[in-house]
């Protein structure tokens, strides 16, 4: 369903002296129809960056992105606003994607009537049949966003999302935001709905447990990079990469603990992104830049001690 080469996003930074985030530093990645891909790391390592290039609601700086077998980097804005509704995304915060003085039924509305095709009549059936679909009450319909709790306001999000009927969702921590008690309802639903229609899923989050529940894939970012992917299995039962081990394992000392903060990757020009914190890195880390291994199985590692 999606294929990522090489995707790129870099971000001008400075006044005095231009500079270049690396937010997104290459990576490539597969999503088949119906699948799950967890995208694992920890803050400021380029997961919503990546979300976003990935549907070019953002533009990536370099790479290719295939889509259903449609190149969307070649596309132009007509034909992508076209495709639109076949791909969403989804964020954190359920507050800021809907308008406070709308209705919910009026939100869940307006991507019906922007995509046209259906009478007034139908477009109200369709809205109820929406709530339903996600667990809401049809008493919902005429209240506002406020008047609703974060984890309801999730759910029409996702009503919203499924009304135009799409065939790739990306969901940004689409719990964070929620008291953990809700998290689990809002997980599960998604779960449903995924199978339901035939959703294909890259699913972000910081939180490696619950990108265990939701996936059966998992890539696992650092810097800008994916330095792991493989099935969840072999993530969790076979890591090899000494990141995706830090994540697995409970830290236990300050000095142990892995801040995914950017600023090494403005400076860092050559050798491995993980150099710096690696209890294992050897001399040629600092230069030599490791390719991804594969290691059988759909496991994948970016790391010089592999081969
Ligand atoms: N518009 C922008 N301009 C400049 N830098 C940006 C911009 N957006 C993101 N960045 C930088 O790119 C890096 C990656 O940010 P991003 O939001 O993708 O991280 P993230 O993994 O989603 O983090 P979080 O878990 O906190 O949501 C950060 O260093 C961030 O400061
Ligand atoms: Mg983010």
């Amino acid at each position: 369903m999606i294929e990522v080469e090489n995707l790129k996003k870099y971000f001008s930074t400075g006044i005095l002296r231009k500079r270049h985030i690396k937010a997104v530093n290459g990576v490539s990645f597969q999503i088949e129809r119906g699948g799950t891909l967890g995208l694992v790391g920890e803050s400021g390592c380029g997961k919503t960056t990546m979300g976003k290039s990935l549907l070019r609601l953002i533009e990536p700086t370099a790479g290719k992105i295939i889509f259903d077998g449609i190149d969307l980097v070649q596309l132009k804005k007509k034909e992508l606003r076209r495709l639109r509704p076949r791909m969403q995304m989804i964020f954190q915060d359920p507050d800021a994607s809907l308008n406070p003085r709308m209705k919910i039924g009026d939100s869940i509305a307006e991507p019906l009537k922007l995509q046209g095709g259906l009478n007034k009549v139908e477009i109200k059936e369709r809205v109820l049949e929406l709530i339903e679909t996600v667990g809401l009450n049809p008493e919902h319909v005429n209240r506002y966003p406020y008047q609703l709790s974060g984890g309801q306001n999730q759910r029409v999000v996702l009503a919203r999302v499924l009304a135009v009927n799409p065939d790739f969702i990306i969901a940004d921590e689409p719990t964070s935001s929620l008291d953990v008690s809700v998290q689990a309802q809002i997980l599960n639903l998604m779960q449903d709905l995924r199978r339901e229609f035939h959703l294909t899923l890259l699913f972000i989050s910081h939180d490696l447990e619950v990108v265990r529940h939701m996936s059966d894939r998992i890539a696992v970012m650092y810097q800008g990079k994916i330095v792991e992917i493989g099935s969840v299995n072999e993530i969790f039962d076979g890591a090899r990469h000494p990141y995706t081990n830090t994540l697995i394992a409970p830290v236990l000392s300050e000095d142990q603990l892995i801040y995914g903060d950017m600023k090494n990757a403005v400076d860092y020009s050559s050798g491995c992104v993980f150099y710096q914190r690696c209890p294992f890195s050897a001399g040629m880390c600092k230069k030599k830049e490791p390719e991804m291994v594969d290691i059988g199985k759909g496991h994948w590692v970016l790391c010089n001690r592999v081969s």
